[in-house]
């Protein structure tokens, strides 16, 4: 028997070497708006997942093999991310996935991630809720209750606001909880907010004047637009043309080099808090933006760290686990302590979040000038 048939399980080894090789890959999905209305959170964020993947892969792999990557452009568009997901589970067999960077995408395509035991990593998700979706749900960035309370702070001890109107985006997830939080402290230490408005999201508005208009009726000290880039960068030119001239605040959906090019300079000197500024002098920070520099022939903004961070602390886990296993690397993940990212160190707390300092920064021209970090 073994005799008769050796020669055609050689030739069949043969035939199927190199498939059988790349078998071995270590297949990671992503999922990323890398076109639509918030496209650069989709591109850097991707562009530092695959800068991290690269360093890896000359570095010998992970666990002796290299990581494959398959990326899903999910369009910023509700109804993709599920897809996106579905596919990168069923069809490519990914041992993880890392997305997404809007809040509202993540909370649709993570219950897939955890109905199916696929550990997920979100580089930028940062309302609560999505890492309580369940126990294969991490992120690497700190949460809005943080981010929320931070501006809520800069806006009474920096700028001396005592009056804020808020105008945010109902379609966003991200954007509602942001809301609230900042609301939440600023009230409880003395704040007022003296007017609400909202829009929709995603491209569908464009017009934001006559929100505006009553914003202006009510004369804030400070106006909070806790949106994405598209809008903020649109209200921030509208709201100077009605003759608004008080400061606008945003929080890391602003982070993005699109904001300064559609808002022009009507922007400048207004502020927002995001997870990373190239002007920090660490030589983790420095490392990355020259080596970001000279692959994509662009400074870094926020995403693109996060995206990098999230493909190292995966990798860190499998290699830890030994396995690429959903439930043993979903363990590992649980248990990374003190691990030194570009974004800052990150140490998962038992709700799968990361608690790290965020950064104030303001939008000068088409430079962010870097103005505080705050500690959480
Ligand atoms: N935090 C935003 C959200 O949850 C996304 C974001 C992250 C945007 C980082 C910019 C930078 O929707």
């Amino acid at each position: 028997m073994f005799k008769l048939f050796l020669p055609a399980v050689v030739a069949l080894g043969a035939l199927t070497l190199p498939s059988l090789l790349s078998a071995q890959d270590i297949t990671v999905g992503e999922y990323a708006s890398l076109t639509g209305s918030e496209a650069t959170f989709g591109i850097n964020s991707d562009n530092g997942v695959q800068l991290a993947a690269e360093e890896i892969n000359n570095a010998g792999g992970v666990l002796g093999r290299k990581v494959k990557l398959i990326v899903e452009d999910d369009q910023s568009k509700a109804g993709q991310p599920s897809s996106a997901v579905k596919k990168l589970i069923s069809s490519d067999k990914v041992v993880a996935v890392i997305g997404e960077i809007a809040s509202s995408r993540s909370l649709e395509a993570g219950p897939i991630c955890q109905e199916a035991k696929i550990p997920m990593v979100s580089p930028g998700s940062t309302n609560p809720t999505v890492t309580e979706k369940g126990d294969y749900i991490f992120r690497v960035c700190f949460i809005d209750p943080f981010q929320g309370t931070v501006m809520a702070k800069f806006a009474l001890d920096t700028l001396k606001a005592k009056k804020v109107a808020i105008l945010s985006d109902v379609t966003s997830d991200y954007s509602k909880g942001l809301s609230q939080y900042f609301t939440e402290y600023y009230k409880k230490h003395g704040g007022e907010i003296v007017i609400e408005r909202s829009y929709s999201g995603g491209g569908s508005d464009k017009d934001f004047r006559a929100q505006l208009t009553a914003i202006r009726a009510a004369h804030p000290d400070a106006i909070f637009v806790p949106g994405y880039y598209t809008e903020a960068g649109l209200i921030g030119k509208q709201a100077r043309t009605l003759g608004l001239k008080v400061p606008l605040l945003g929080g890391d959906g602003w982070d993005s080099p699109k904001l300064a090019e559609i808002a022009g300079n009507s922007l400048d000197g207004c502020y927002f808090s995001t997870h990373f500024s190239p002007a920090d002098k660490s030589a983790k920070v420095q490392d990355f933006v020259k080596k970001y520099t000279a692959k994509f022939k662009t400074a870094p903004d926020g995403m693109a760290p996060l995206g990098y961070d999230a493909m190292m602390i995966l990798a860190e886990a499998i290699k830890r686990a030994g396995t690429t296993d959903g439930d043993k690397v979903r363990d590992a993940l649980a248990s990374v302590k003190n691990y030194e990212a570009v974004t800052g160190n990150i140490t998962i707390d038992e709700k799968r979040n990361a608690q790290k300092s965020a950064v104030v920064l303001e939008v000068a021209g088409k430079e962010n000038k870097f103005v505080a970090s705050v500690a959480p």
